[in-house]
């Protein structure tokens, strides 16, 4: 992880002038628990802040520029602050792009241009939230500079917005929530109809939550998640037969799915809204099993996600399998589980510290022979949302 010193250097090598009045802010990337593919269907999610993710250097300008540069590759643009759009050729810069955007919408009148130099430590395209961890530090490092209330509920929401419509990604609020308002050891229990949470700390002795990365990249997610979505509302559509006032899958329980799921005609549907409703009742489940320190039955509930997520949601694909496979035979290992969209990206799974390194090794293996993709683990920690450093 590079200093703030370091990135000071950068910057001043990348905009020039004085270190004196860059400021410096933090966001970082999430994991999820549990409860997947149930945010944009009104239900519960269990996600937890990393202690890496984006780190951010602004200084405000003489003019109405904004420059945008990153320290993880060769990349930065002077854009004009009053007169931002779309441009799919500047690729990451959408997401500050957006956020600025959607920020005038507000109402927001930028006092001056800023200078902006990103060091992202998310490894891209792994489903840890690389963007609304860029998102949401863009915003609440403006709103800071400009003398605006950080209302961290508020910032995930417009990130949210900014994501979905400048960028054109029909993501939920999970990512730019738990980005936002995580906090060190805690995960937040997030009902993401109400935006009510809870922060639940996370205590689990000797288990560390080891996360894997395929190193599979996600190629189609955005057309296979966003009919995923709409196959839910097709499911809202049929079951308003019974339930009229329906406006999404988390507003019935199990017991009156189960009843009325009939009349949900197409079968690939009704197994998208079954997992959708069965995996809502796991995180209360599973909330259970953590607050009676019951580190087994919340594997159980991890492993019951994935398997639903495979065979109902079909969102996994053979990486996210073999990986969780192989996982699960390793002992001391509780649970294990894919994370975040599918279709690639990180598995999390639940591992007895004295199993961490049996667990690389062996799962490394089996995952490399299974697919011939050389995998990455990272122990994790509990990290806070974001913050001015
Ligand atoms: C992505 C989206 C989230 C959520 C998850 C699946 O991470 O950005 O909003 O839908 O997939 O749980």
């Amino acid at each position: 992880m590079a200093s703030i010193e370091q990135l000071t250097q950068q910057f001043i090598q990348q905009f020039g002038g004085e270190a004196a009045e860059i400021k410096a802010f933090h966001a970082p990337g999430r994991v999820n628990l549990i409860g997947e593919h149930t945010d944009y269907n009104g239900g519960y999610v269990f996600p937890a802040a990393l202690t890496f993710g984006t780190t951010l250097l602004i200084r405000k300008r003489d003019d109405r520029q904004l420059g945008l540069a990153t320290t993880n590759f060769p990349s930065s643009k002077a854009l004009d602050i009053d007169n931002i759009a779309y441009d799919e050729a500047d690729d990451w810069m959408n997401y500050p792009k957006g956020i600025v955007y959607e920020l005038e919408q507000k109402g927001i009148k930028f006092s001056s241009g800023y200078d902006l130099l990103f060091h992202g430590e998310i490894p891209n395209g792994a489903g840890l939230s690389s963007s609304a961890s860029i998102e949401v530090v863009t915003a609440y490092a403006l709103l800071t500079m400009e003398g605006q209330p950080t209302d961290t509920v508020q910032i995930a929401l417009l990130s949210q917005k900014s994501e979905n419509e400048f960028n054109g990604v029909q993501c939920g609020i999970m990512d730019q929530f738990a980005v936002a308002n995580g906090k060190k050891d805690h995960a937040i229990l997030l009902m993401c109809d109400t935006l009510e949470y809870e922060l639940v700390p996370f205590q689990s002795g000797a288990y560390k939550l080891v996360i894997g990365n395929t190193n599979k990249r996600r190629g189609l997610v955005d057309s296979a998640y966003n009919e995923r979505r709409a196959q839910c509302e097709q499911a809202v559509v049929d079951l308003q037969a019974a339930f009229p006032e329906l406006k999404l899958l988390g507003q019935i329980n199990l017991e009156q799915f189960n009843a009325n799921k009939h009349l949900i005609k197409d079968e690939v549907v009704r197994n998208r809204a079954q997992h959708v409703v069965e995996e809502i009742d796991r995180v209360l489940r599973s909330m259970d099993a953590l607050k009676a320190n019951d580190l087994e039955a919340f594997g159980q509930y991890m492993n019951g996600s994935h398997d639903s997520l495979r065979d109902l949601y079909e969102v996994t694909g053979p990486e996210l399998d073999a990986m969780v496979a192989a996982a699960r035979q390793v002992p001391g290992v509780l649970g294990s589980r894919m994370t975040g969209a599918g279709f690639g990206g990180c598995t999390v799974s639940l591992v007895h510290e004295d199993s961490i390194e049996r667990f690389k090794e062996e799962v490394g293996r089996k995952y490399t022979e299974a697919t011939g993709l050389t995998p990455d683990f990272y122990v994790c920690s509990i990290g806070n949302g974001v913050e001015q450093l």
